[in-house]
């Protein structure tokens, strides 16, 4: 059976970018075709700026979300990334195949590195190692699949060709994944800043549509997009970003095709009321079930806790035969003290 890993991280409130570039196919499609893994990915959120007290609350409301979206732990495994201590033993030894050039050509990384300069702030070095941690979570359990959003398809090349090259010198240890990213949607754009993608955490806040927005904050959002100068509502994502934009949220929301999308609607205010409310009925249910889950935390972690178990059962044979093959002497279970200490 085909296995799929992706994880969200707990940097901000989650958006209707990563909603329809991500979370929704996992919960649609990926959890009922492939043995599926879904990870709230919380040791990525230290690696910029943090607040801790921040960062354990966005990973609880991350792991509800999951939830709430439709994924079903019967059908799938839901986890934390820090509970499943595989994730960083991996890291390290990965990071003593990859090269510290291939780190810096990372387009993330150029951007949020700049970014934090420019805040005058510092850059943590986890900020540069960051794809190999990523690699890990995805090799650790033998992903054939990583569907995620057009952003993160330059990681999952990393990781395979950190995959490729692993293999190649200590013998096959890893299955090399592949990305699969959406038809459309697979970047959401920033409604004010149609030039960025929708992140949890930019400096555009007006233009985030978040998952746990009031409808009504949805529909003025949406209202309030930045459009292009013309009037003719054509779908052109060089020339006009940001009615493309609104075509392809209304096409993944209704699941129709942009370009024919385009041809249907005569103003751009007609488009964006129909986008506002096909954004609203999308997330109605999620936010439904957020609300039912957040009146019983225990069962949230409930999952996460069998989630980390069963993660944590599959990621240890591979974890530890990269141990092997890499030169790392095995451990021996229950060796006797006697002769640990003759040893010494
Ligand atoms: P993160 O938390 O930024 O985003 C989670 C998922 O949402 C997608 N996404 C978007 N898709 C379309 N339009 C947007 N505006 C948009 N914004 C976000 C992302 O592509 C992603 O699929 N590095 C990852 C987390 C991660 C991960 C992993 C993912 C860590 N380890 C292993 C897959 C496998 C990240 O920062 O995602």
């Amino acid at each position: 059976m085909t296995r799929v890993f992706s994880g969200v991280k707990p940097t901000g409130h989650l958006t209707l970018g990563n909603y329809l570039g991500a979370m929704r196919q996992w919960a649609e499609v990926d959890q009922h075709r492939a043995d599926a893994l879904f990870c709230v990915v919380d040791l990525h959120a230290l690696t910029v700026d943090h607040d801790p007290a921040r960062v354990r609350r966005l990973s609880r409301q991350a792991a509800t979300l999951l939830l709430a979206t439709g994924l079903d732990p019967e059908l799938c495994t839901v986890f934390v990334q820090s509970h499943v201590d595989e994730h960083a033993r991996l890291s390290y030894v990965l990071e003593c195949v990859a090269t510290d050039g291939e780190m810096r050509r990372m387009i993330q990384y150029k951007e949020k590195a700049a970014r934090e300069r420019a805040r005058g702030g510092s850059v943590r070095l986890s900020l540069l190692t960051y794809p190999v941690l990523m690699a890990a979570d995805i090799l650790a359990y033998g992903a054939d699949e990583v569907p995620v959003g057009d952003d993160q398809a330059q990681h999952v090349e990393l990781t395979r060709d950190l995959a490729v090259r692993f293999n190649q010198r200590y013998g096959h240890t890893f299955v090399v994944p592949k990305a699969t990213v959406p038809e459309v949607a697979a970047r959401v754009m920033n409604l004010q800043e149609p030039a960025s993608k929708m992140g949890k955490s930019d400096d555009f806040g007006p233009g985030i549509v978040y998952l746990l927005d009031e409808p009504d904050v949805m529909r003025k959002k949406v209202m309030r997009a930045v459009t292009d100068s013309g009037r003719e509502v054509v779908y052109d994502r060089e020339g006009r970003p940001g009615v493309a934009n609104l075509l392809e949220i209304l096409a993944a929301c209704t699941g129709k095709k942009p370009g024919a999308l385009a041809d249907a609607y005569e103003s751009y205010g007609a488009l964006k009321k129909d986008t506002a409310e096909a954004v609203v009925e999308v997330l109605r249910p999620v936010q439904e079930r957020h609300k039912a889950l957040c009146a019983d935390p225990g069962h949230v972690e409930g999952v996460l806790g069998e989630g980390a178990e069963k993660a944590r059962a599959m990621a240890r044979p591979t974890v530890d035969a990269a141990y092997r093959a890499i030169g790392l002497l095995p451990a021996v279970s229950g060796a006797p003290a006697v002769a640990l200490n003759a040893a010494r």
